[in-house]
């Protein structure tokens, strides 16, 4: 938060009401003060916080020096010291005690400090029985307002004091417990040409304005806090620990500073059960439960950055946050925490300074700082407004500091369904076991000729992003013509399916094409979507929960070519197997027919299974369906090399490497090659590899079948075909096995 303010806008205010508001601002800075000892006072915990002592001294010496010297005739400061001592940073007005050393001033005592404060308020009384020029009015509101910000900064930083003692005193036993609540929806708004910024009529700082048009893409955003709960699945996702996760510098700071959960949590020694139950939290009422249901807050910039990109979504910027809060989309918006922006703190259009010492106070701040907006508990009600602009650096985490998430509209979305309570779904078997074999993987692969790499390992965070984006291409067409196959055939297959089944679904995602069977088939009892991502599992979860009440959920978190057993809540239900949008096809032959073995055991002898998978056609729109002209997928394809310089340290240059798709008659499939564009040495996990001009890594077999070839391999994984659907041109097939 800025720390003395300059004025844009200032209506005329009747002298009474100006008086009256004047005995009220100031004595609650005071008031705030009671609860404290001399000593807590006077203490600084860091450089950035400043004892209550110099708040309420800086608070007092900026009406005696913007207002009282020049405008008072006769006015006698009460301390010619207490210049250097109480400025905070205007060069205009002279040199001052360092920042760093505020808490070096055992001199004045806090009783001299509000002697000083008494000293002030007479006088300014004497001011304030007017006349007062237009100049003098906009100058106490802005005194006020800057008051106001500094009772903010009062608990911040006595918070961050207490936070350091073994002791975690509270501040008041009595001070407000944080309102808890359901997690944030996504609301939509449709963007537009629109105004941002102050709108005249009422007080605001000069960095609110001036009002300008801003244009802004169809958005969704929250329209609740992100939640204490939340958070907790972000740790327990290792958020801490995936670079990935994390701007360079972010990264930097999690590193350097140790980070592993927002400022003020503290580990419980005795590890309970619930998760929860594993942190405290350090609060103005001193160390509280954590509260799952409470919006997080203390967090920096970096982490809540990282938290939007986990959870598949962003920050709001500055300017959607405003028009969201002022089309009345928000709750939380300024009584709870602040809410980081991605928006850099920079001039609006056509800002300038105001003229003189006041003028130092936004303006010369505009570099290095995020935008926060809302306001949060400790903000003085009625101090914040929705063009508001609060701000800090990255780093900072002192400020009453959350977030809420908000992402591109649908259309312009590269989809991640909101990340719902994992609670319920169990951790999958060997969660890490992937990231070792990636390394020992890759390096076998290009150990061997020619190179091949599984396509598994496309599907880091942005690979599964960029295969959303994939299939809303024009060009590829299986996700389209299963989903229309799909709704038209929904109803026969539906008859297929048994009174109480429990609907097993293999590498089940978002749930999306599942839904369709759902709707159809009301006859089904459970629903166990197997995915080895829990959060996918957990977003999809909680969303069927609210459409489908009645239906019993058995989320799997596991590898699904490998699932052993299904939950014991299933064990006596009849079994639906669902394996929809080809990706059969991506296995080589003896793994395809190895599946479908295991989905046999895993299903049961009387089990349905229903299979969708891409059909042979004509060449030239498979090729095209794996080369699409807008370069996603090779954007996906070369995504490979990025993973691999990101998380092997290698040197893959994107630039020599081209992105091919090949039709391969003999066995039925599209390949993806990454060709190298030149002889080229490679260093991959400390190892060099030399790559000649056309040598490729293949990196993925699309297979497309014929109802033949399908019932062939159909029948070597013990399965025998009872049902078809083939979609109109271009040909895609549903399969129901028994
Ligand atoms: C996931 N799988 C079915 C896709 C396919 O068509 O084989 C993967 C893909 N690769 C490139 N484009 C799509």
């Amino acid at each position: 938060m800025s720390t003395s303010p300059t004025l844009l806008a200032m209506p005329q205010t009747d002298p009474s009401a100006l008086r009256e508001r004047y005995r009220t601002v100031r004595q609650h800075s005071e008031r705030l003060a009671v609860p404290l000892s001399a000593e807590d006072m006077a203490a600084q915990s860091m450089a950035d916080a400043s004892p209550t002592k110099w708040h309420l001294g800086h608070t007092a010496w900026f009406f005696e020096t913007f207002l009282l010297t020049p405008g008072l005739p006769g006015y006698q400061p009460f301390d010619p010291a207490f210049g250097y001592l109480f400025n905070s940073y205007y060069e205009a007005v002279g040199p001052r005690q360092p920042r760093p050393q505020r808490g070096m001033l055992t001199r004045p005592a806090v009783e001299q400090v509000l002697a000083y404060r008494k000293h002030v308020d007479a006088h300014m009384a004497r001011l304030l029985q007017g006349p007062l020029d237009e100049q003098q009015q906009a100058l106490i509101e802005l005194g006020l307002q800057h008051e106001q910000q500094h009772q903010e900064l009062i608990l911040m930083d006595i918070l961050h004091l207490f936070s350091l003692s073994p002791l975690a005193p509270a501040y008041s036993a009595a001070w407000p417990k944080d309102s808890a609540g359901r997690r944030g929806r996504y609301r939509a708004h449709g963007g537009g040409l629109l105004d941002i910024g102050h709108e005249g009529g009422g007080f605001a700082f000069d960095n609110e304005g001036p009002r300008h048009r801003q244009w802004l893409e169809p958005f969704e955003i929250c329209d609740r806090l992100v939640t204490n709960g939340q958070w907790l699945e972000f740790i327990a996702a290792g958020g801490y620990r995936n670079p990935a996760l994390w701007l360079s510098e972010g990264w930097a700071t999690v590193q350097a500073q140790g980070w592993e959960a927002p400022l003020y949590w503290r580990p419980v020694a005795e590890q309970r059960q619930d998760i929860a139950a594993g942190w405290q939290v350090m609060t103005l009422r001193g160390l509280q439960p954590l509260d799952p249901n409470s919006a997080v807050s203390h967090v920096s910039y970096f982490e809540a950055a990282a938290f939007a990109e986990w959870a598949g979504a962003r920050l709001p910027s500055e300017a959607e946050w405003e028009v969201a809060a002022t089309a009345g989309l928000l709750e939380q918006v300024d009584n709870v925490a602040w809410q980081w922006t991605r928006s850099a703190y920079a001039p609006y259009p056509g800002f300038r300074p105001a003229a003189g010492a006041v003028g130092e106070y936004n303006g010369k701040f505009m570099v290095n700082q995020l935008i926060l907006r809302g306001g949060a508990s400790v903000t003085p009600p009625g101090h914040s407004r929705p063009s508001y602009r609060n701000f800090f650096p990255a780093s900072a985490r002192w400020a009453f500091s959350g977030l809420r998430l908000a992402r591109d509209s649908a259309g312009k979305r590269q989809p991640e369904p909101p990340r719902g309570s994992m609670s319920e779904v169990p951790a999958p078997r060997e969660a890490s076991a992937e990231g070792e074999g990636f390394a020992a993987h890759v390096l076998a692969a290009l150990n061997t000729r020619p190179r091949q790499l599984s396509p598994k390992y496309f599907y880091d965070e942005a690979g599964s992003l960029l295969f959303e984006a994939i299939c809303r291409t024009a060009e590829y067409y299986p996700t389209r013509a299963e989903m229309a196959l799909l709704r038209g055939c929904v109803g026969e297959m539906a008859a297929l399916i048994p009174e109480g089944a429990a609907l097993v679904e293999f590498g089940s995602g978002a749930s999306e094409k599942t839904r369709l069977l759902l709707d159809a088939a009301p006859q089904l009892g459970a629903y166990v979507p197997i995915d080895i991502c829990r959060e996918a599992l957990a977003g999809a979860c909680e969303q069927l929960r609210q459409a489908y009440p009645a239906l019993q959920l058995a989320p799997l978190a596991d590898d699904f070519t490998r699932a052993l057993h299904l939950p014991a809540q299933v064990a006596r239900l009849p079994r639906v197997g669902f394996f929809p949008g080809s990706t059969l096809g991506n296995f080589t032959a003896e793994q395809a027919a190895a599946f479908l073995r295991g989905a046999r055991r895993l299903l049961g002898r009387d089990a349905v299974f229903i299979i969708g998978v891409d059909l042979v056609k004509d060449p030239a729109i498979l090729r095209a369906a794996y080369d699409d002209a807008e370069q996603v997928t090779a954007r996906f394809n070369k995504n490979l090399l990025v993973r691999m310089n990101r998380e092997l340290g290698a040197n893959f240059n994107l630039e020599h490497f081209h992105h091919e798709a090949r039709w391969n008659a003999v066995e039925q499939r599209i390949e993806m090659h990454l060709v190298s564009a030149c002889e080229q040495q490679v260093t991959v996990h400390g190892q060099a590899f030399t790559f000649a001009q056309g040598e490729t890594l293949h990196t993925e077999n699309c297979h497309k079948f014929t109802p033949a070839s399908f019932t062939a391999l159909a029948a070597r994984g013990g399965w025998k075909v009872s049902h078809q659907w083939v979609s109109e041109a271009p040909e895609v097939a549903l399969f129901c096995l028994r």
